[in-house]
């Protein structure tokens, strides 16, 4: 088989670029290692900076997030009983979008299959060869089978533990990472959320968060020891730590009930440079991680998505190379303020084993800052809503 653009693993980045290439007559075949039930049955943030939406409207695939989603105009944060807003649509002049990353996923799985998009599940041992070389291909197994298909260029769009990052030799990456000594630990209940917009509480029994699905369906975090598992909270355990650490005014507001998805998820930072190797060039997850803190995951592979979408075109309808040159440099430029963002609201919001009096004092300061400046709140407010690509 041959492909103009061979793009590995089938959740949102991968299917947000093929299906934009696909839009513009250019050839694109998805490998995904999953059945697609698998990919859809992960539950994710679904906080949609305003470049991820016209990417999504430029694919075609906005209509059901256009009908189902929320404008958020802000977002409260609380410290201890105090509480502020920040104003994105007041001090940007832009708001967020809130839409499930399943149904995103979902919306771009039908979009594909739609226009008769070539995807491969249940993929195992995908490799990549002569990246470097005008002629890359992959080989896989399926049913037992190995196969190979050739490609003009490879879109590393794998996750984390996919192969793509792996595939650039150990000698030319640059890795950079952080661990937090922390996780979330977080419930999906079939209840009315506790407010219309998300409230991120930072209190002396640590982190919480308030978020949301859609009108009757919540999503609720708190921070947690990495040594907790799920088993070791009960849902009345979780309700009673997430009331004592919001503001009392939401408490009484709280609707709690059963919880039908419950799990913990480790916090790290992860960069690696560069994000182009040859003609493997890597998107989302599988080059960079960010702390849920700032709801940046999905919107950083976005930005990503832009800059090899763009590239992509520009090579392979006129022939210029530019965009394909520059992609790592381009990309990893936003990567990082990304990165700088997500660890300083997770450095601003969390209680950390190690912290001194001092550096609780420090965390009130920055709080304390942030809630009467405006130049403050509209550096947060530009970073959550999005920098431009
Ligand atoms: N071969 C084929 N597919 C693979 C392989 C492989 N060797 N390894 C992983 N995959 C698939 C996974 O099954 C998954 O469906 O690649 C896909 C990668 O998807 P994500 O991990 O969701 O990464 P990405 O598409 O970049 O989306 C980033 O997802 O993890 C969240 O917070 C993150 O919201 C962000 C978004
Ligand atoms: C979520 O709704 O899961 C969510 C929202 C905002 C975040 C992180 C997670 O910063």
């Amino acid at each position: 088989m041959r492909t103009q653009v061979l793009i590995i693993g089938g959740g949102p980045s991968g299917l947000l670029l093929s299906q934009l290439l696909e839009k513009q007559g250019i050839d694109t075949v998805v490998l995904e290692r999953k059945t697609r039930d698998y990919v859809l049955g992960r539950i994710r943030a679904g906080i949609l900076e305003t470049g991820f939406v016209e990417l999504m409207r430029q694919a075609g695939v906005s209509d059901r997030m256009d009908k189902e989603c929320f404008i958020h105009d802000g977002t409260v944060i609380a410290h201890g009983d105090e509480q502020f807003r920040i104003d994105f649509t007041a001090l940007t002049g832009t708001p967020v979008v809130v839409y499930g990353q399943t149904e995103l996923t979902r919306d771009l799985y039908d979009a594909r299959e739609a226009s008769g998009g070539k995807i491969i599940f249940e993929v195992e041992n995908v490799r990549i060869h002569d990246a470097t070389s005008e002629r890359p291909h992959v080989t896989y197994e399926k049913d037992g089978r190995e196969l190979t298909i050739h490609a003009d260029y490879i879109a590393g769009c794998d996750g984390f533990h996919g192969i793509s990052r792996q595939s650039i030799p150990v000698d030319v990456r640059r890795e950079y990472e952080k661990i937090y000594p922390f996780g979330w630990l977080g419930i999906l209940s079939e209840t009315p959320p506790v407010h219309h917009e998300l409230i991120y509480s930072s209190s002396d029994r640590g982190f919480s968060l308030c978020s949301m699905r859609n009108e009757n369906l919540s999503r609720y975090y708190i921070q947690c020891s990495l040594s907790d598992r799920p088993s070791d909270w009960s849902d009345q355990l979780f309700w009673d730590e997430l009331k004592r650490r919001m503001p009392t005014e939401y408490t009484d507001r709280l609707v709690t009930g059963p919880s039908i998805e419950k799990s913990i998820a480790p916090l790290r930072s992860f960069v690696t440079e560069p994000m182009r190797w040859g003609r493997l060039f890597l998107c989302g997850d599988a080059a960079h991680i960010v702390p849920p803190t700032g709801a940046k995951g999905l919107n950083t592979a976005a930005s990503d998505i832009h800059y090899l979408y763009h590239a992509l075109v520009d090579m392979l309808l006129d022939g210029d190379a530019e965009g394909l040159e520059r992609y790592s440099e381009r990309a990893l430029a936003r990567v990082w303020k990304a990165e700088r963002f997500s660890w300083w609201m997770t450095s601003l919001l969390h209680r950390f084993p190690d912290q001194s009096e001092f550096d609780i004092k420090m965390q009130a300061a920055e709080l304390a800052f942030l809630q009467g400046n405006d130049h403050a709140q509209i550096s947060m407010a530009q970073n959550y809503v999005g920098l431009p690509y």
